[in-house]
């Protein structure tokens, strides 16, 4: 019988084996020896393809034609490891989409080179790095290349001249250097290609002279952006013969000369930005340029002039920016009249005399900023109702209190309204979807303009215009896009947050979010027409699966949430007893509130309160491109600058991660919400964080005097006192919080001011290095010993007390404290009339001093009374012996 079943089964297993592989095998051998090698260099493929062997028949991400991959996209997977040269050997392969992966590290294979049908290769938003491999140029079908975002470096190699089909050439935002090529006798050059329409290459490193070859009249371009290099020279004159050009920006060089006059030529042209440079020379003349909606010409060495004429005609102009200019006698008040400008930005000039804005103003006008000039009076009509900035000028000198004498505030920038939700928060990283209420996993990430036409950022419907083109185009449901914060960053691009919900279920599923990716960084998505040449980046996805985030990241997540739930209990059995108690708690839960929340209170992307979003090149700019000089500590985890804010001027240290000491970006999230609960007076601040371009940066307030450690570790409460010392938040940090939060609890009625007290006591003690806060612990547990009913609380307290040991190791686990929390959970339902504190002999084994002490002292009552009232910690005042450092 046994022997039968063998046989069988050894049947049944041959017969099922060859017909997987005669009748199921869908995938070319070749083909699918490639995918296996690349699933075992890569870290969080898809789970689909550990189920089955064949890769065109199951696996995600994969499209299949004649059983040949024709196209491989993985975008915003959490993939890590490095691209080898395997890649090459899907000689069918079409497309290929690897962004949004920041994990993906190491240079560019040689090998895409052997790609000869691809068409399409997208790795925005990677870490790739070292230089581009010529034999990119070999690719003779590619019409798309974006490598953006990456940390490329070396220079455009001249073969990429040889891709005649390519209208889309992006690789802005690297590290790239050396001279734009151009053809010679020797090699091609990007001049060859004539069906480009986009030459993104801002944000890099490039030098030498803008090659006049680069623009001529049989070219396509109408993206060219060389904004954020190195370029020096003159700006060629061949530009104006690019007739089909719209966005030209050349800002943030080391240009000079004068701006060739036939730049009038370019009748297209929508985005005009020479910021930043050394041009000298007269103004352009921009007169006939019927199309410039935004012109930029500030910080240049351009002659005296007064306003030129086309000031007062460019009917199409929204934004007029000239700071630091040459103008000098009046601004002409038609300028206000034009019929849709909006913002008109012209500080730091000599404009004199009188300023008139009591004419025609244009409704959709909402700024003149002319402070810093010489104006001495100004007459309004009735109309006015912009914001006038004036402050700097003679007429203020008389009228310092006159409104546009004073700082002002521009309207708020637009954010989608999640008032439909009322109060409604969400948990663990989930967020509001805006139309449904719904807590879910958004897709979300930075969303970058690199030429919009218009400047004002509180314009509801043309930011509505965007959600709605954004969920029409992407095949989501009506009203599930999130836009926040929109603002012009210092690279004078619009950037804001987005936020993509999911049509069912919590999650989008790997499919979707490969489909979203795919559109955003290839370009399907077409934004509507005054958003202008965009680029994304995303962050990394939580598929709910624990796959694209590390185990580490899951593991916080999971605890973090199980713990929110267990205080939620504890506190909420507590509450049953005490309604005053709970309408408290609710309050205190607050450190653990989603970031959906508190950007909704805060209105925007800065997403927690008090700690804002930093650009990249915002934090590289204080830094002075994180220079040497700048340095003020080191270590394994990365760097330690100091910065001075443009802003306020306020001086910040910035903890820059180093890349091999990265966390996924859910951890990054995970510490910058425990930072960000560190908000007490006394204690050293998160002003806010970085994360773009594969940074994960922290800023904190700066404290002159010693070594950073030094003034913080004397400074901080909340945050766990190991971090300091080894730069690395554990899951033992998180206790700590979490022991202090809980400190909090029992403490405070107002948890922050009075908590400040026990925290600030704890901290003294352990700055100390001694024992007093078991001191404090036998101050408070009189008091518990007196509430007869309480049978847990005390435990309650002294899991708390134990969470804030100095040493790490001295602090409980996670599960540790979930098993305590659960026990005084259990023993307070058996047992509530118990007055006894013996609960306290610990579970859990090494805590320094697991036992209560006798209670001798107790404090004064700040009502003297006795009541054993369940709020027993309000009524004590805690003194601060000591003032903190
Ligand atoms: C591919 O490009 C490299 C470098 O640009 C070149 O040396 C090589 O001959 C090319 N190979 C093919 C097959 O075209
Ligand atoms: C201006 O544009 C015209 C096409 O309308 C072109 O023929 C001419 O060469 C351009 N002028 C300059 C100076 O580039
Ligand atoms: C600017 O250009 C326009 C049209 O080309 C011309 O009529 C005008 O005279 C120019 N202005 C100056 C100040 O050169
Ligand atoms: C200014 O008033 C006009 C109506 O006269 C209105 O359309 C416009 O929205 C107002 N602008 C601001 C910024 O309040
Ligand atoms: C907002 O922008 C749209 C489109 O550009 C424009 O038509 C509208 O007048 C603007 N609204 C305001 C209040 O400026
Ligand atoms: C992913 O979700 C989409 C839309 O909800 C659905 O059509 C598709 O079948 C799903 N794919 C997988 C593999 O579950």
């Amino acid at each position: 019988m046994a022997a039968t079943w063998h046989l069988l089964l050894c049947y049944l297993l041959v017969f099922s084996i060859w017909f997987r592989v005669d009748i199921y095998a869908e995938t070319n051998s070749q083909d699918a020896a490639v995918l296996r090698s690349l699933k075992d260099q890569w870290g969080n493929t898809p789970p689909s393809w550990d189920k089955s062997d064949d890769p065109c028949a199951a696996w995600e991400g994969i499209i299949c034609s004649d059983s040949r991959i024709t196209s491989l996209g993985l975008s915003t997977m959490g993939l890590t490891g490095k691209m080898t040269g395997d890649i090459g050997g899907l000689s069918e392969l079409v497309s290929l989409d690897l962004s949004y992966n920041p994990g993906l590290t190491g240079p560019l294979s040689p090998q895409l080179g052997d790609l000869q049908k691809l068409t399409i290769l997208v790795l925005v938003g990677c870490s790739f790095t070292n230089s581009i491999p010529s034999e990119l140029g070999n690719l003779s079908e590619l019409t798309f290349l974006a490598l953006n975002s990456n940390k490329l470096s070396g220079k455009i190699p001249s073969s990429l001249g040889k891709l005649s089909k390519l209208y889309w050439l992006d690789l802005a935002d690297n590290q790239l250097s050396g001279k734009i090529p151009v053809s010679s006798s020797l090699s091609q050059g990007l001049d060859q290609l004539k069906q480009a329409k986009h030459f993104h290459f801002n944000k890099n490193q490039l030098s030498g002279e803008i090659p006049s070859e680069i623009f001529s009249g049989d070219m396509s371009l109408i993206h060219v952006l060389l904004d954020g290099n190195k370029l020096e020279g003159n700006i060629p004159s061949t530009v104006g013969s690019v007739q089909t050009l719209e966005a030209l920006r050349l800002d943030r060089n080391s240009l000079k000369g004068s701006v060739p006059s036939n730049l009038n030529n370019l009748t297209n042209i929508i985005e005009l930005n020479l910021a930043h440079n050394m041009l000298s020379g007269a103004l352009p003349n921009l007169t006939g340029l019927n199309s410039l909606n935004y012109v930029d010409l500030s910080y240049n060495s351009f002659q005296k002039s007064e306003a030129p004429d086309w000031f007062s005609t460019l009917q199409s102009l929204t934004t007029l920016i000239i700071e630091y200019g040459p103008l000098e006698g009046s601004m002409p008040s038609e300028t206000f009249s034009l019929p849709q400008i909006q913002q008109v930005k012209l500080g730091n000039n000599a404009f004199g005399n009188e300023l008139d804005v009591s004419g025609n103003i244009s409704p959709q006008l909402q700024l003149i900023d002319l402070e810093n000039n010489d104006i001495s009076s100004v007459t309004f009509g009735s109309e006015y109702n912009a914001t006038l900035m004036l402050i700097g000028n003679p007429v203020c000198s008389a009228s310092l209190n006159t409104v546009f004498c004073r700082i002002q505030q521009l309207g708020k920038p637009y954010s989608t309204s999640l008032t439909n939700c009322g109060d409604k928060t969400c948990s663990n990283n989930k967020k509001l979807n805006p139309q449904s209420c719904a807590c879910a996993y958004p897709y979300e990430g930075n969303l970058f303009f690199r030429a919009p036409t218009f400047r004002d950022v509180s314009n509801a419907s043309l930011f509505q215009s965007l959600e709605k083109s954004l969920w029409t185009k992407l095949g989501l449901s009506p009203g599930s896009v999130s836009l926040q914060n929109p603002f012009f960053n210092d690279d004078d691009y619009l950037q804001l947050y987005l936020q993509l919900f999911p049509s069912n279920g919590k999650h989008f599923n790997r499919s979707e979010v490969q489909r979203i990716g795919f559109s955003l960084s290839n370009q399907i998505y077409k934004p509507p027409p005054e958003f202008g040449p965009y680029y994304f980046l995303a962050l990394q996805y939580d598929f709910g699966d624990g796959r694209g985030l590390s185990r580490g990241a899951i593991a916080g997540i999971t605890t973090g949430c199980a713990f929110l739930l267990l205080v939620l209990a504890a506190l909420g059995a507590y509450a049953l007893r005490q309604k005053r108690r709970a309408e408290q708690a609710i309050s205190l839960s607050k450190p653990f509130a989603s970031w959906a929340s508190s950007a909704k209170d805060s209105g925007g992307a800065p997403q927690l309160k008090g700690a804002r979003w930093f650009s990249y090149d915002e934090l590289k700019k204080c830094t002075n491109n994180f220079s040497e000089f700048n340095l003020i500590g080191s270590g394994g985890y990365g760097k330690v600058y100091r910065g001075m804010l443009s802003k306020n001027g306020q001086v910040v240290a910035i903890k820059r991660s180093e890349r091999g000491s990265m966390q996924g970006g859910l951890e990054f999230k995970t510490e910058i919400e425990l930072l960000s609960r560190v908000h007490h007076k006394n204690l050293v601040g998160l002003v806010g964080f970085c994360f773009e371009q594969g940074e994960q940066i922290l800023v904190y307030e700066f404290m002159a005097n010693g070594t950073l450690r030094e003034s913080l570790s004397g400074k901080l409460g909340y945050l766990d006192p190991e971090y300091y010392m080894t730069q690395q938040l554990t899951e033992k940090s998180d206790v700590y919080s979490f022991g202090v939060v809980m400190l909090e609890l029992i403490i405070a009625k107002q948890p922050i001011e009075k908590g400040k007290y026990i925290v600030r006591e704890v901290r003294i003690a352990m700055d100390k290095n001694d024992e007093t806060h078991y001191g404090l612990k036998e101050r408070i547990d009189p008091a518990i010993r007196n509430t007869p009913n309480l049978t847990g609380f005390p435990r309650f307290l002294e899991l708390a007390m134990q969470c804030v040991e100095e040493s790490a190791a001295d602090r409980p686990t996670m599960s540790e404290i979930v098993k305590a929390l659960e026990t005084i959970l259990q023993n307070d339902g058996l047992n509530t009339n118990s007055t006894s504190a013996s609960s306290s002999t610990s579970e859990f084994g090494n805590g320094k001093d697991c036992r209560t002490h006798p209670y001798n002292d107790s404090l004064p009552r700040k009502d003297g009374s006795e009541s054993n009232a369940f709020d027993y910690s309000v009524g004590y005042a805690i003194q601060a012996k000591v003032e903190p450092k």
